[in-house]
């Protein structure tokens, strides 16, 4: 059996702010790779951002910033989620990396020179958000059928990937090979729904947008989004670079974790990439569900984002991990509600694994001083103790492998319960006011000490903040006793070690008051976002009450001048007064707040521009005849508008 394992997400769309539902995928591939490692593998764990395409250009034109300053910050606040849930990955690669880029070029010529890529041109109906074509028969009430937004009638110049070619191979490899995608249920959907009725070739190249990998031979065309995308699973472990150690090391992917809505893509579009590469497929593809609220998919463009930064900040990341991993039954929707999550911190958390270890520590320090007593008398009830805490792990193993995660995470909870479940049967209260029974309260002692820590060791895979807080509460720092090994057997030498009850692992939540400050939260945030929402409409307003038609234009005389004469404004710091010459027959006098740029000297001769018509007003007591035209900065900087080239005084500007 291979000891490597190479797990990947799919990469990101970093398209704006991220939400729980972002979380699920890298959270559940987090805790398999930890399961992993701890199983003795060499695992690596992949993801990353997916940074081309039309969609990211224009969001980030909305922002006003430069697409690669847009992706920056926004892959930076990716960073520091997956930084603070603790995830584990070994590499997080950016479709916008150099190697990548290079490495999706060569695949694309070494495609387009063996014929499995050709030039033609694309006509179709197209999904900009989704970045996909579709037929009119998949289309749903007009409609792209994942996202539900207009489609536009596109035609473009393109090359197409011969996805036709891979049919019968694609019908016999989900067909035969029922490991390969999962759950089955997808299978199903892939045969029906779009390789039975038959595989139309793949447009892989766009002319109409620039943010792309350039394709080398014809760089008027960017390489379309999936090609990029998909073989990121093969450039980031160096495929197409001048080192491939790492791909001839970890390829194929053990394990292709992704979302329901790209099962297709990863399903049908890679392998058949993979095949005209000659390249071995991966084992398994794995479609998980969405988190959900209110019957819709928690996703930034649908607004109802749950913020996974906020609920680890108030709750701990230990109850966002423990909630996405327990909560939701693998591979279905689940729904997100606030009165779930807190609830099972309460119940699971609080509850069953906090009261285990505070009553379990509290009570060695009452009985014992503090130190873990050796077993000595037997009780009825150790045996099923024993048995549910030695059979975790080959249960949670064989859930893991099958991708049951909330099943694996119930073994854990199977000893937890057991174990608070074996203090009711002992009564150790009774037990200790009792000395004829002092050895079966060790006994007891012992054995709770010892299950608290098989569930502790296992739970190290999960969740990342608690264990380690479990291991000190138990004394426990020697490194061999935390490992898959040592709950092979019951009975390690942890007797003698000293507990530290100290401060309780999970805060009860007053669940009713709770809910309460978190619609607080909702409603103000809400507000925010109305607010931002109408402050935009009025900058648009203030722009549209300041457009004006070609007709107000009109209204307004604009003429060369020349400046015959200027001097200083008595009492006045900022006039000058100039007398200018508009190829009337009087010159006029212009009164203009330039004189901390400009001296009279540097004005006398210059041509410049004059509002002819404007009113004439009094100013420090001199009538001025007109209004000269200057720009002006946020730096205090001031220049003069003037023709930039010999025009005969009066001309008139428009
Ligand atoms: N960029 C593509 C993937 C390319 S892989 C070669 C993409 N990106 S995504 O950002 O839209 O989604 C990334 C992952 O997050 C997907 O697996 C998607 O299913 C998952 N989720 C996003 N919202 C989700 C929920 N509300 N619930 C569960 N998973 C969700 O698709």
């Amino acid at each position: 059996m291979s000891d490597k394992y190479y797990i990947t997400t799919p990469i990101y769309y970093p398209s704006g702010k991220w939400h729980l539902g972002t979380c699920y995928t890298t959270v559940i591939c987090d805790a398999i790779a930890r399961f992993k490692r701890m199983q003795g593998k060499d695992v690596f764990y992949l993801t990353g951002t997916d940074e081309h395409g039309q969609k990211i250009e224009k969001v980030a034109a909305e922002h006003n910033t430069p697409t690669k300053q847009y992706i920056d910050k926004v892959v930076g606040d990716l960073k520091d989620l997956w930084k603070l849930l603790d995830i584990s990955y070994d590499k997080f690669i950016r479709t916008t990396d150099d190697y990548h880029e290079k490495a999706v070029q060569k695949i694309f010529t070494k495609l387009y020179e063996q014929g499995d890529i050709y030039k033609s041109s694309y006509e179709g109906l197209y999904c900009t958000p989704c970045e996909s074509f579709w037929t009119e028969s998949q289309l749903v009430d007009g409609k792209c059928p994942d996202c539900g937004r207009p489609v536009e009638l596109m035609k473009e110049e393109s090359y197409f990937f011969r996805l036709s070619k891979y049919q019968d191979r694609l019908i016999k490899l989900l067909e035969e090979n029922t490991d390969f995608l999962q759950p089955a249920t997808r299978q199903k959907e892939m045969i029906n729904n779009f390789l039975k009725p038959g595989l139309q070739d793949l447009c892989v190249s766009r002319t109409s947008f620039q943010w792309g990998v350039q394709v080398p031979f014809d760089p008027k065309h960017v390489v379309y989004v999936w090609i990029d995308a998909l073989t990121n699973y093969i450039t980031a472990l160096g495929y197409g670079s001048e080192n491939e150690e790492l791909f001839k090391k970890y390829w194929p992917a053990d394990l292709h974790m992704i979302g329901k809505e790209i099962v297709r893509f990863h399903s049908i579009i890679w392998p058949a990439i993979l095949m005209a590469l000659d390249l071995p497929l991966p084992k398994k593809v794995y479609g998980h569900g969405w988190l959900m609220l209110d019957s819709d998919k928690i996703s930034k463009s649908k607004g109802n984002i749950i913020d996974p930064f906020l609920l680890s900040e108030r709750y701990s990341v230990d109850a966002v991990r423990y909630y996405l991993l327990r909560e939701i039954p693998f591979g279905q929707d689940g729904m997100y509600s606030n009165k779930a999550f807190l609830s099972r911190i309460n119940s699971d958390l609080v509850n069953d694994l906090g009261n285990l270890v505070s009553r379990t520590t509290a009570m060695v320090e009452q009985y014992f001083g503090g130190t873990i007593p050796a077993p000595q008398t037997a009780t009825e009830f150790d045996t099923s103790l024993i048995e549910v805490a030695t059979g975790a792990l080959d249960k949670m193993s064989a859930n893991v492998d099958n991708l049951l995660i909330p099943e694996a995470i119930d073994n854990i909870w199977a000893i937890i319960r057991r174990a608070n479940k074996y203090i009711d049967e002992t009564c150790p209260w009774i037990l200790a006011k009792d000395e004829e029974k002092r050895g079966t309260l060790a006994t007891v002692m012992y054995n709770l000490c010892e299950s608290i820590r098989f569930a502790n060791v296992l739970l190290q895979a999960f969740l990342t903040g608690c264990p380690a807080k479990i291991f000190e509460k138990l004394g426990i720092a020697d490194k061999s006793l935390m490992t898959f090994d040592s709950i092979k057997t019951f009975g390690a030498k942890i007797n003698g070690l000293k507990v530290a009850k100290g401060e309780a692992l999970f805060k009860r939540i007053d669940i009713e008051k709770e809910l309460k400050e978190l619609d607080k939260i909702a409603q103000a945030n809400q507000k925010a976002a109305q607010q931002k929402k109408e402050d935009k409409k009025m900058q648009e307003n203030v722009i549209n009450i300041s457009e004006i038609t070609i007709e107000d234009f009109a209204k307004i005389a604009l003429r060369v001048g020349k400046v015959l004469a200027a001097e200083k404004v008595e009492k006045a710091d900022k006039l000058l007064k100039l007398t200018v010459d508009l190829g009337e027959e009087k010159t006029r006098t212009i009164v203009s707040g330039i004189a901390k740029w400009y001296t009279p000297e540097d004005m006398v001769g210059k041509s410049i521009v004059v509002v002819s018509n404007l009113k004439p007003v009094k100013l420090r007591g001199i009538l001025s005849e007109g209004m000269i035209l200057c720009a002006s900065d946020d730096n205090d900087n001031l220049s003069i508008v003037a023709p930039i080239s010999d025009i005969k005084t009066g001309s008139e500007v428009r």
